[in-house]
């Protein structure tokens, strides 16, 4: 299937290249944006190997790929966005970064376009004030790793439409997703259950309440859980787990959210989980 709405990604990192790729495998055309060449490349180099996993399981033809890749333009340049309807933000968490986007995108894109934030706890209702179209602005947030994960957690800020809602709950089910709907909140509600969890379990690693693997295995084979809460944090980045604890714990203002001094210091050393080889784990580059 192919359809005439073009998408905007900005960002090719993790999240941003799997929102890129599930959206083009729907059949939408793709703009993907990002500040340099080079990301875009390694972006798309992601996506291929993606695919690469359903066509070796015969569970896609190598053309169908092709035709995936191919509907996935590339750019360094917001003005490219222009013809979108739909653009999907997923930059560095981080809220001036963020805020500097959508004061850009709400230059270049059409005034019909809705404008959707992938973050994973910064304010909807801040992203929306930095625009001129707030009640065309929300967020989507996609989990990790995107093409497998089937829930979009659909958040509406304070000026949200009901419009922009239901284009956006409307646009997740034909990427294929879930959605589900909250309302904005620190962390929403994946991150304010889920955040606190992991980071209970530095805090017993910390306390050498017990081993790495044993967390983990209490948690994997107790709870049923896919993987431990020290390999999911090494999976997200300690950085990403470390700076929603920070969102939760400044927006709510309980000490229970307060992120645990080991995270702290395995982010200062640049042990950031599996992205850079060592997080509570080693990892081959
Ligand atoms: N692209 C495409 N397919 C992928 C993939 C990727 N990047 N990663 C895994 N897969 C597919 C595999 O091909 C396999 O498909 P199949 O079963 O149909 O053959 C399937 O996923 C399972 O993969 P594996 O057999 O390699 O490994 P596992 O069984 O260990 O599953 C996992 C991997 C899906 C990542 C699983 O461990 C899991 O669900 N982990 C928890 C993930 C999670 O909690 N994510 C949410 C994180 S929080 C978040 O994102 C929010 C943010 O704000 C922090």
């Amino acid at each position: 299937m192919v359809v005439s709405e073009i998408i905007g990604v900005v960002g090719a990192g993790t999240m941003g290249n799997g929102i890129a790729q599930v959206a083009a495998r729907a059949g939408y055309q793709v703009v993907l944006r990002d500040v340099k060449e080079e990301f875009l490349e390694r972006g798309l180099k992601a996506v291929d190997r993606s695919l690469q996993r359903d066509v070796d399981k015969e569970r896609m033809q190598p053309a169908e790929k092709r035709d995936v890749i191919e509907r996935i333009t590339t750019t360094t340049d917001f003005a490219a966005l222009a013809p979108a309807n739909f653009i999907i933000e997923a930059v560095t968490e981080n809220l001036a970064i963020k805020t500097e986007v959508f004061r850009a995108l709400d230059e270049v894109a059409s005034p019909a376009a809705i404008l959707a934030s992938n973050t994973s706890s910064i304010s909807i209702t801040k992203l929306g004030a930095a625009t001129r179209r707030p009640h065309k602005v929300i967020g989507m947030h996609f989990m990790n790793p995107v093409p497998v994960m089937k829930l979009v957690e659909v958040i509406r800020g304070l000026a949200t439409s009901d419009e922009t809602y239901e284009r956006t709950r409307a646009l997740t089910e034909q990427m294929g997703k879930q959605a589900l709907e909250c309302n904005d909140s620190a962390g929403f509600v994946s991150n304010r259950v889920l955040m606190p969890m992991i980071n209970e379990a530095i805090f017993a690693l910390h306390e050498n309440v017990a081993t790495r693997e044993s967390i983990d295995g209490i948690m994997k084979l107790g709870m049923n859980h896919p993987m431990g809460p020290l390999t999911l944090a090494d999976f997200i980045g300690l950085d990403v787990c470390l700076a929603i604890m920070n969102v939760l714990h400044e927006e709510l203002g309980d000490p229970k959210y307060r992120p645990c001094p080991l995270l702290k210091r395995y982010v200062d050393a640049g042990w950031l989980g599996k992205k850079t080889g060592r997080g509570f784990y080693e990892y081959e580059k």
